[in-house]
């Protein structure tokens, strides 16, 4: 299996996939529309890795471009991380979400099907668990989403699952991410969101970069130092894990149908992100304290068991490496 088609290929967590597939000596083509995500960073990409990327730019929906990229690609492969993920504006307007996400995915899934392409691995989230009664989540925790964004990801789950009962020639996986963070060590990729930041550290970030003060949403939550917990995990140990699941999958006889959680399993508040981002950087981050957000679960992370044993994977990159790439990558585009 070598031709590896990588929907969202342009994004932060796409562009950072193509490199680790390029290094394991796979051959990835990128189908993008660019809605979220530049042109420019196939451009980075080609100076970062040296070789020519194979692009198209479409939209994973249109069954027959895809249909013909697949033929002509000849795909042995896909990686599904093209979606809308902003939780907030998923709740603002579901069906955008379930038309793109869910109905796109099953477009994608049956053209795949048709195709003959026998290996999928998707791009799921720990979005899925909503605000688990545990903190530390296995992937066999209860799911039950939060928001329209959550739901969208747990619907491809059980697309994912269903298909398999009636393909079960079928190789997939579902990586469910915790919370990705950091840039590349060379500093020529990362998260360049098209419009306001929606996540803590490019947040944090910006605060930096243009002296204005962020909102820690809330620091009287149950926890040793009142705000709220999460599972950062570095976006190069994330792109390393579809590597090792699609040499999991290569590896196998038979179909399969696995779910990973991808995290560290080791929390960090939201003030330890903060700390850390200003020890590493030398830098002071503006912030004041306000009300919580409705919906933040106080406290979850990964138990990263399965795939450590299961992909021979473990996530590497520190909290001090996300903070220093982060910083870094928005110091080297200005
Ligand atoms: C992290 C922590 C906030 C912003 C989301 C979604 C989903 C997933 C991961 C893809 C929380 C706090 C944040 C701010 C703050 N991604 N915070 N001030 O909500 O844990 O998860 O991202 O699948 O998109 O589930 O991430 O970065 O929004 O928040 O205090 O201005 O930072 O309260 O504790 P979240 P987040």
């Amino acid at each position: 299996m070598k031709n590896i088609l990588v929907t969202g290929g342009a994004g932060y967590i796409g562009s950072h996939v193509v490199v680790e597939l390029i290094e394991a000596g796979y051959h990835p083509v990128i189908l993008d529309n660019f809605s979220t995500s530049e042109k420019s960073s196939i451009d980075r990409l080609e100076h970062l890795t040296g070789q020519h990327i194979v692009y198209y730019e479409a939209d994973y929906r249109d069954h027959k471009m895809l249909q013909q990229i697949l033929r002509i690609e000849r795909i042995d492969g896909i990686i599904h991380i093209a979606a809308y993920k902003a939780v907030g504006e998923s709740v603002a307007e579901p069906l955008k979400y379930y038309q793109n996400n869910v109905a796109g995915f099953m477009t994608l899934l049956e053209t795949a099907i048709d195709a003959g392409v026998h290996n999928i691995v998707f791009s799921s989230s720990a979005a899925v668990y909503g605000n688990p009664p545990t903190a530390q989540v296995t992937e066999d925790e209860a799911c039950n989403p939060e928001n329209p964004y959550g739901w969208s990801k747990f619907m491809c789950d059980v697309m994912l699952r269903d298909t398999h009962k009636a393909n079960p020639h079928l190789k997939k996986t579902s990586l469910r991410y915790f919370n990705v963070v950091g840039s590349h060590g060379s500093y020529k990729i990362g998260e360049s969101p098209k419009g306001a930041p929606q996540n803590l550290l490019p947040i944090i970030v910006r605060a930096v970069k243009e002296n204005k003060p962020f909102q820690v949403f809330g620091d009287d939550y149950d926890t040793h130092d009142g705000t709220c917990l999460r599972d950062y995990i570095h976006v190069v140990d994330l792109a390393k894990a579809h590597v090792a699941a699609l040499q999991k999958m290569e590896k196998q006889e038979n179909g399969s149908f696995e779910i990973y959680n991808l995290g560290t399993g080791t929390p960090t508040s939201v003030l330890e992100l903060i700390k850390a981002f200003e020890k590493v950087n030398g830098v002071k981050v503006p912030y004041e304290i306000g009300p919580r957000r409705a919906g933040d679960p106080v406290s979850y992370f990964a138990v990263p068991e399965k795939a450590i044993r299961e992909l021979g994977w473990q996530a590497k990159h520190t909290i001090e490496d996300a903070v220093r790439s982060s910083w870094q990558w928005q110091l080297a585009q200005s």
